[in-house]
């Protein structure tokens, strides 16, 4: 999605802003642009369809000198990548900029209003609507002239407006999309994440929906949507741009693969007292409350969801809970029963994804309890819940989500265990005896795996669900069709799918389904498919069978899709590195999903 980073103070806006763009590219992007205030008569802007690197090339051969600016980083919604087309978006006399991430549903009657007042259109955004509306309402005051503009907007916006007339101002808003402020000395930032502004400052404001930053005369005041001064809490970022940058590894992909046991520890011993006791602080639901839900939803997208599929399982075997999981872009359209006996469970590594907010606020607006499961202290997801229950994973920069996966489990188990806890559905020994394998098994990481061109993901109960997360991984980033299926459905129709030479990954790790897992081997083997077992290494059988096998350290079965995950990720990053692609951002995807 798209990033915004805005700049006021003595440095060079150039420098900064293409600096905070860079730490922004893992939002996926596919054009770059940059507006700058000279305090001349028109705003001095640069874009360009491409890379980051390819805007830089130009601005090295054309810099532009200032110290107030807005850039952008632009993953097209209307209207094809372009350099027309790229942020940011002036009006006619080039006298206003304005950069924005989110949709303007509204925008074309907009600006068919627009046209008839004689406004003509260089580009097919939505975006472009802003900036002549905030010219039309424009008569010496910005902010108020911004504040008008957005009045008549429906949809999502982060914004960055700069002026002309305004040499030392910078207005942003937020509305849905992310956007947070940075606060340096006698310098002020707006980016839509933390690692663009990291660099200068840790003193942050995450901006809640519906407010206005105002920076001006050196000071920077936020409002609300009534124009009201808000009073906003400093918070200190205490996490280093280190752990956001990829420390040796080729790929970020790659280190975030390897940062998994850190990632699953992280999550777990802040949440486990001397006496191997869960604490869930942030979780404030009582036994009574807890005992008074009569339905849980877990709902997500992407990995995400698929981490809601274990989940399920974990809640509904441990806390004896019957558990609806459901895709969040589908959620709201398919009539969910919500009431104030619900509990909905909404994950999202990002914190920001569109569909996983707009669930949430259909699962409030209808008296249900929202617990959030999510990566990122202070995002919208985390802000809109109840409770939170943040993974400890640390940035997670590549699109395709991994430790990020495997923490949303672990913070899943934890869950599920508490509740068993507080339903008393478990015993304090078998509770015990679960989270010490659980710290045993972040000893264990698979290191080693071939690359493959194509595959399919067969597996039974728990490994059905590692097989659907190792088949998006794999699709994801290597470009290969590949789908996962639950092995009994072989027979009623997938079957016809094998041939001489595809790949089989077969995810057999849950002990009572292993013996019906060989014989679906057999199956594929007997048509010729190329087998590859990921199995436990307690699981003597399969190497006998399988055509190759991956063996991990076996744990109790439940636990086994914290580990029996790895070897797919890497997989995929193989598969992807093998084919030349660019494993950190594939093609078309996004890191973080801020529209519908
Ligand atoms: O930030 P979120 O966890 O809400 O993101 C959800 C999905 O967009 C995300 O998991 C996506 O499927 C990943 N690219 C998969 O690797």
């Amino acid at each position: 999605m798209c990033g915004i980073v805005g700049y006021v103070g003595k440095r060079s806006a150039e420098e900064v802003i293409i600096d905070g763009l860079s730490k922004l590219e893992y939002r996926g992007y596919d054009s770059a642009g940059i507006a700058i205030n000279q305090n001349k008569e028109t705003i001095a802007f640069a874009k360009k369809k491409g890379r980051l690197s390819i805007l830089e090339d130009y601005l090295k051969e054309m810099p532009i000198l200032g110290h107030v600016g807005i850039g952008h980083t632009r993953w097209a919604t209307h209207g094809e990548p372009s350099d027309i087309n790229s942020h940011p978006h002036l009006n006619e006399k080039e006298t206003i900029a304005v950069v924005h991430n989110g949709i303007i549903e509204n925008y074309m009657e907009i600006k068919e209003m627009l046209i008839a007042e004689g406004y003509t259109f260089k580009s097919e955004t939505d975006t472009e609507v802003i900036v002549h509306l905030v010219d039309k309402h424009y008569n010496g005051n910005l902010i108020e002239a911004v504040y008008a503009a957005i009045k008549q907007l429906r949809g999502a916006y982060a914004l960055g407006v700069v002026a002309v007339d305004h040499p030392d101002e910078l207005v942003a808003v937020r509305k849905e999309s992310p956007l947070i402020v940075g606060l340096g000395k006698e310098e002020f930032f707006v980016a839509s994440d933390v690692p663009a502004i990291l660099k200068y400052t840790r003193e942050v404001y995450f901006l809640e929906n519906g407010e206005v930053v105002h920076i001006k005369d050196n000071a920077l005041k936020v409002y609300d949507e009534n124009k009201n001064l808000v009073n906003k809490e400093v918070k200190t970022i205490d996490w280093d741009i280190e752990a956001a940058s990829k420390g040796g590894y080729d790929y970020f992909m790659l280190k975030e693969i390897y940062d998994q046991p850190q990632a699953i520890k992280e999550t777990l011993i802040r949440r486990l007292d001397a006496d191997r006791m869960i604490h869930l602080d942030d979780i404030k639901m009582t036994k009574e409350q807890l005992e008074d839900i009569t339905k849980v939803y877990i709902v997500a997208c992407g990995t995400a969801y698929n981490a809601g599929l274990v989940g399920k399982y974990a809640i509904e075997k441990l806390a004896k809970i019957p558990v609806e999981v459901d895709i969040a872009s589908e959620f709201r359209y398919s009539n969910p029963f919500i009431d104030e006996k619900t509990l909905l469970i909404v994950v999202s590594q990002s914190g920001e994804t569109a569909d996983t907010l707009a669930a949430m606020k259909l699962a409030k607006s209808k008296g249900a309890r929202v617990l959030a499961i999510t990566n990122v202290v202070g995002s919208s997801v985390a802000r809109e819940a109840t409770d939170v229950f943040y993974t400890w994973a640390g940035p997670e920069i590549a699109v395709a989500s991994t430790k990020a996966y495997t923490a949303q489990i672990v913070a899943f188990y934890m869950i599920a265990l508490d509740f068993a806890l507080k339903r008393e559905t478990i015993t304090q020994d078998k509770y015990s005896e679960t989270v010490d394998k659980g710290k045993e098994m972040i000893e264990n990481i698979v290191k080693d795996i071939k690359d493959t061109k194509s595959a399919f993901y067969l597996g039974r109960g728990l490994d059905y669900m590692t097989a659907q997360e190792a088949a998006l991984k794999l699709k994801e980033i290597s470009y290969i069709y590949t789908e996962a299926f639950a092995a009994g459905e072989l027979k009623h129709g997938t079957i016809a799918l094998i041939e001489k030479g595809i790949p089989v990954f077969c995810v057999v790790t849950q002990d009572d389904l292993a013996e019906k897992m060989i014989s679906n081997i057999k199956e594929v083997k007997a048509r010729g498919a190329f087998v590859i077992a990921i199995a436990k290494d307690t699981n003597k059988e399969i190497s006998k069978v399988a055509d190759d096998t991956i063996y991990i350290p076996a744990a109790d079965d439940l636990l086994m899709p914290i580990l029996s995950v790895v070897p797919t990720q890497l997989v995929a990053y193989y598969a992807s590195l093998a084919r030349g692609n660019d494993v950190d951002k594939p093609r078309n995807l996004a890191k973080s999903v801020t529209v519908e």
